[in-house]
C-alpha cells in the first residue's frame, strides 16, 4: 500500500518502529509511542556520541540521519520516526529518497496541529539553531494555513538545562522568559515546542508564555500520526501480546541511564552500538 509518507508497507509484515534522535531527547517520543502503542515493538537509536545535532550544518545532519536510520533498518525497523527536530528539519527528504520504508517526523504533525489551534494565524516556533535556520516551519505553515505568520526563536541554552534536570530552576525560568519575550511581542497565540527536550519544560514555558498561548507538543502529535497510520494499514491488529523494545546509544556513560530515566519516567536497558559511517 502506498503511504503519504512516501513508501510502501506490507500489511502482513510484523511492524517494528525505529526511532532515532541525536541523543536522549527522542525518549519524549518513545514515551508517547509506548503510551499509545504499548504492544508494537520499538527499536531506538540515540546518537549520544555525536550529540548535539542542534549546532550542526544541514550537510552533516543529512549524513548522520541517514546513518542512524540505516542502523535501525538493519535491526529490522520497517517504519522510521525521526524524533530529532534538527534532523527532521534538514534530512527528511534525503531519507525518503534513500530508504524504502515509511518515514515519520516531528515537524509536519506539529505544523498541522498549530494551524488547527491558532485563531489569529500567528504561530511561534522555538527550537535549536539547525531547526530555526532550516526555515522548515515558515515554509510549511503558510502552505497549510494561508496568510499565517511564523515567528521563530532559537533557544540553544534549553537543551543542557533539561539534561541537567534544571526543569524548575530560577535560572531556567529567567532564560525561558527571555527567549519567549520576542515571540510574545509578536502576539503569537500558538507555540510549537520544536525540540525533543522542550516537553519537559512545558509547565515553565506555559507559565512564561501565559495561559492564552496554546502549546503544541510534537512528541504527542507524531505518535498519534504513527498510530493512525498503523490502523489505516490494518497492521495495528497484528500487534503482539507483549513487545520487546531495544534501546541503543552510540556512547554510554555512567550518567546516561539517569538522564534517560528522567525523560522516560522509568529505567530501560541501554546498549552501546555505533552505526556504520558513510564517510
Ligand atoms: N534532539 C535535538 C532536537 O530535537 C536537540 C538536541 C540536540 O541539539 O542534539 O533538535
Amino acid at each position: 500500500m502506498q503511504t503519504k509518507e512516501g513508501s510502501k508497507i506490507d500489511s502482513n509484515s510484523n511492524i517494528k518502529i525505529g526511532i532515532f534522535d541525536s541523543g536522549v531527547g527522542g525518549f519524549t517520543v518513545v514515551k508517547e509511542l509506548l503510551s499509545i502503542l504499548p504492544r508494537i515493538p520499538l527499536v531506538y537509536f540515540g546518537d549520544t556520541a555525536r550529540t548535539p545535532y542542534g549546532p550542526k550544518s544541514p550537510t552533516i545532519l543529512k549524513q548522520y540521519a541517514l546513518e542512524d536510520a540505516r542502523f535501525l533498518v538493519e535491526r529490522g525497523a520497517n517504519v522510521i520516526v525521526i524524533a530529532c527536530h534538527s534532523a527532521a528539519s534538514c534530512a527528511t527528504e534525503e531519507l525518503r529518497t534513500r530508504l524504502n520504508v515509511p518515514i515519520f517526523e516531528v515537524v509536519t504533525p506539529s505544523v498541522e496541529k498549530a494551524c488547527k489551534l491558532t485563531r489569529k494565524g500567528r504561530i511561534g516556533i522555538i527550537g535549536t539553531r539547525a531547526t530555526v535556520t532550516s526555515n522548515v516551519y515558515p515554509r510549511l505553515i503558510p502552505q497549510t494555513l494561508s496568510g499565517a505568520k511564523v515567528f521563530q526563536q532559537p533557544c540553544p541554552l534549553l537543551v543542557p538545562l533539561v539534561e541537567e534536570g534544571w526543569l524548575k530552576a530560577r535560572e531556567t525560568r529567567i532564560i525561558v522568559k527571555k527567549y519567549l519575550r520576542p515571540l510574545k511581542d509578536k502576539q503569537i497565540d500558538t507555540l510549537v515546542l520544536g525540540c525533543t527536550h522542550y516537553p519537559l519544560l512545558k509547565p515553565v514555558i506555559q507559565e512564561k508564555a501565559g495561559k492564552r498561548i496554546k502549546i503544541v507538543d510534537p512528541s504527542r502529535e507524531v505518535a498519534e500520526k504513527v498510530a493512525a497510520f498503523l490502523i489505516e494499514n490494518d497492521v495495528e491488529s497484528q500487534k503482539e501480546a507483549s513487545a520487546d523494545h531495544e534501546f541503543f546509544v552510540s556512547d554510554l556513560t555512567s550518567h546516561t541511564p539517569e538522564i534517560v530515566r528522567r525523560f522516560l519516567g522509568r529505567k530501560v536497558e541501554l546498549v552501546k552500538a555505533v552505526p556504520k559511517s558513510l564517510d
